[in-house]
């Protein structure tokens, strides 16, 4: 099972580094467990550093918030897969919810963004999800096939990493309001269909994301199907992540 640690805009660069070696040995024996793999997302600038520490525990894997759709370029200020690559990064989350939400961000551009990824060979973490408005109107489905299909379109051409499909409905981000575990299981079951039928080969995996918790981790990992986790401001917590990764993959 994937634990995410996506860290958005926190944690400065010393900080990034504190949170990595003051639990190097608490983080390198979660990464130890063969049933789970932990990805820390910090910011670009920490990226190089933080690899320098994780690059020693095997099952501990960095992951970049975001790239550029463009493979190089005058594109001041954007960062390109293939920098990320060189700086080691095993993963990137594109599509995120705040990124659409704040920057505008298309899903044809985000399906740009995995194309970069998957050339580089960087698994991305495709995020998905729905309003509270949408959610409302029972929209979910209608959304996740618009936000994927310029996505999955992108993948029929290339031959994809191992990819991670990742479900975040935008009313439970930072909300603390999560969705019956019912409903998380019917979408995670809808978004496996959809990939084995689009995508045969590609070995994707579905996780979910949206105020994760301690109190929650143990009910939401018996969800049927469901492979991973992102976690946004539990993760910044290092023992609340460490409960987390253990109640999470305890059904496993
Ligand atoms: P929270 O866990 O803070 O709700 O954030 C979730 C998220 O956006 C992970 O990508």
């Amino acid at each position: 099972m994937l634990f995410i640690a996506n860290w958005k805009m926190n944690m400065l660069p010393a900080q990034s580094l504190d949170w990595c070696l003051g639990n190097k040995q608490e983080l390198a024996d979660l990464g130890a467990d063969e049933n789970i793999e932990v990805v820390i997302c910090p910011s670009f600038v920490s990226l190089h550093q933080v690899k320098g520490i994780l690059s020693l525990m095997p099952g501990v894997a960095l992951g970049a918030q975001d790239c550029s759709a463009h493979a190089q370029g005058a594109f001041t200020g954007q960062v390109s897969a293939a920098m990320l690559a060189e700086v080691g990064a095993d993963y990137c989350i594109v599509g995120h919810s705040e990124r659409r939400h704040h920057l505008a961000e298309s899903n044809e551009l985000v399906a740009e963004k995995v194309r970069r990824l998957v050339e580089m060979q960087i698994r991305a973490i495709s995020c998905v999800g729905e309003t509270s408005a949408q959610f409302e109107q029972q929209l979910t489905y209608d959304v996740l096939q618009a936000q994927l299909g310029p996505v999955l379109k992108v993948l029929a051409h290339q031959k994809p990493a191992r990819l991670v499909f990742a479900y975040e409905p935008v009313w439970s981000i930072g909300t603390g309001k999560v969705a019956e575990p019912d409903y998380i299981a019917s979408v995670v079951s809808w978004l496996h269909e959809l990939w084995q039928e689009q995508l045969p080969d590609s070995g994707a995996l579905v996780a979910y994301g949206g105020s994760v918790t301690e109190e929650n981790a143990a009910q939401l990992g018996r969800i049927q199907g469901l492979g991973g986790f992102l976690i946004g401001s539990a993760s910044l917590n290092f023992q609340k992540f460490k409960n987390i990764v253990h109640l999470g993959s305890s059904a496993l």
